[in-house]
């Protein structure tokens, strides 16, 4: 670490030197002034840790001189130095800022002493602000699962560019949370307060993109009846997401560049060019090198947006944020569906560390989302995620269980139909599970085994069929 940097300011030729030679043999970098001027001109070029300030300076006295310093750098510490009769100016000194004072003639060690204190608490004050600033987010971050190192790394990343202007580029497979990292940034950033709006470039027909994002001028095409304005003035101070970037069509591709170089675009059928000020990030789960090569997406707009890229792993590469996504993610759903289930047990919990996700956490939290409409009991219990593979003849699969609630041949069952099918599907998947085990099949459907039996026989349902000899 470099030299702490000080600025002692006396009219007192002799004190100066004095000053200068024992805090340099103290390892500090000392700059000194003679008269305010002095001190103002050099303050306003350098920064300083810390200034030593005469109480009793020929134009200016030491306390304006002390606010004047401050007015440039509110955080430094000062330290006034008085005669033994301004004591009481000193007190005065010290409600007005200055950190603490020493009377003349001072012991150079007890003004290395103070100038220590001084600088420590100086750094214990940036250290608070910045824990507060990791703080707040942490709860700006608060629905976001990041356990694993690799998920660590993102947040990091988050952090530090938040900060910028700069475009960010978000990378990731489908359902890896593209969107809650851009969300994140933006919540992250000096721009909180103001819009975040965001565009799904792959949903919006070419011939609507350009005055979605740009706006349009009445009578700029058929159907223009007034004019509009464009997500790109929405964002304005704020922060626009365009997702799915890699889908937009090239004749928008150069459109975006322009907008991004200069700052400024033509709504459609414009003649007045629109400043904003927006932070763009955009996002894509395709590999854009690969849609350059073939010329499917602008080189020049790639490097433009390709600024800080951030990749989102697939869930299968952090494994170990499962159990913490399952648990956030389950008070989510329960708290959509007004529901309470508490957990998974530990069989269902293995079954989803092995899984492969490739639909990522939105596919878990469908997964989750689905087990809880199906449980009847406060825990999610393994037969109830992902897919078991059943013996043939067992028809019941989360697919089929769907496929009853859907229109087949573009007709809907009755309900009473639908309902029965669902109800036989959902015994033969149970019982499979439990291996045929009544008792326990009676007890996760949440049934007395007197009716659970009726409910088997209603369907035709064979507990032997269903018991396995291993
Ligand atoms: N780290 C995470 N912590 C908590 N929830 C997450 C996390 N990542 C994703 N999710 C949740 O998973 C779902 C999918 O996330 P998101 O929409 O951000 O993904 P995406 O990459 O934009 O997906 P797509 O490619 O389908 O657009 C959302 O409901 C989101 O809340
Ligand atoms: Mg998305």
């Amino acid at each position: 670490m470099s030299a702490p940097k000080i600025l002692v300011i006396d009219d007192d030729k002799n004190l100066l030197e004095l000053a200068k030679a024992k805090l340099n043999a103290a390892n500090y970098a000392v700059t000194v002034a003679l008269d305010e001027h002095a001190a103002l001109d050099v303050a306003n070029t350098e920064s300083f840790d810390l200034a030593i300030v005469d109480w009793r300076l020929a134009e200016l006295d030491g306390v304006t001189l002390m606010e004047k310093l401050h007015a440039v750098d509110p955080g430094m510490p000062v330290i006034i130095l008085t005669g033994h009769a301004s004591v009481e100016g000193a007190v005065e000194a010290m409600k007005r800022g200055a950190y603490t004072y020493l009377t003349k003639p001072f012991d150079p060690r007890e003004l290395i002493l103070q100038i220590d204190r001084a600088l420590e608490s100086c750094k214990l004050a940036t250290e608070n602000q910045r824990l507060k600033g990791l703080l707040k987010e942490k709860y700006d971050f608060a629905n976001l699962v990041a356990k694993s190192d690799k998920m660590q790394r993102v947040l990091e990343a988050v952090s530090r560019i938040a900060k910028t202007d700069s475009t960010v580029y978000i990378h990731g497979e489908s359902g890896t949370g593209k969107e809650m990292i851009a969300k994140a940034i933006h919540l992250a950033s000096p721009r909180k307060d103001k819009a975040f709006v965001a565009i799904n470039c792959a949903a919006i027909p070419e011939t609507l993109l350009e005055s979605e994002l740009f706006g349009h001028e009445k009578g700029a095409f058929t159907g223009a009846v007034r004019s509009t304005k464009g997500l790109f003035t929405q964002a304005n101070d704020g922060t626009l997401f365009l997702d799915e970037v890699g889908d937009m069509p090239l004749s928008i591709q150069v459109k975006l560049l322009r907008a991004l170089e200069e700052r400024q675009f033509y709504p459609v059928g414009g003649e007045k060019p629109v400043q904003v000020d927006v932070r763009v990030v955009v996002a894509t789960k395709k590999d854009l090198v690969d849609e350059v090569k073939k010329g499917l997406f602008r080189e020049d707009l790639f490097y433009r947006i390709h600024v800080i890229p951030i990749i989102l792993p697939p869930l299968k590469d952090r494994i170990e944020d499962i159990p913490y996504l399952v648990d956030h993610l389950l008070k989510k759903i329960c708290q959509q569906m007004k529901r309470d289930v508490k957990g998974v047990t530990p069989k269902a919990m293995e079954k989803l560390m092995q899984h492969d996700w490739p639909g990522n956490v939105r596919e878990l939290e469908n997964t989750l989302e689905y087990a809880v409409t199906m449980t009847q009991r406060d825990v999610v219990t393994d037969d109830l995620v992902l897919q078991t593979k059943l013996p043939v003849g067992a028809v019941a699969t989360e697919n089929s269980l769907q496929a009853q609630l859907l229109p087949t041949d573009g007709a809907f069952k009755t309900l009473k139909e639908a309902r029965s099918e669902f109800e036989r599907a959902y015994l033969v998947r149970l019982l499979h599970s439990c291996n045929g085990k009544a008792t326990r099949a009676a007890e996760i459907a949440g049934k007395y085994r007197a009716d659970f039996y009726d409910l088997l026989k209603k369907h035709d349902i064979k507990l032997a069929d269903y018991k396995r000899f291993n």
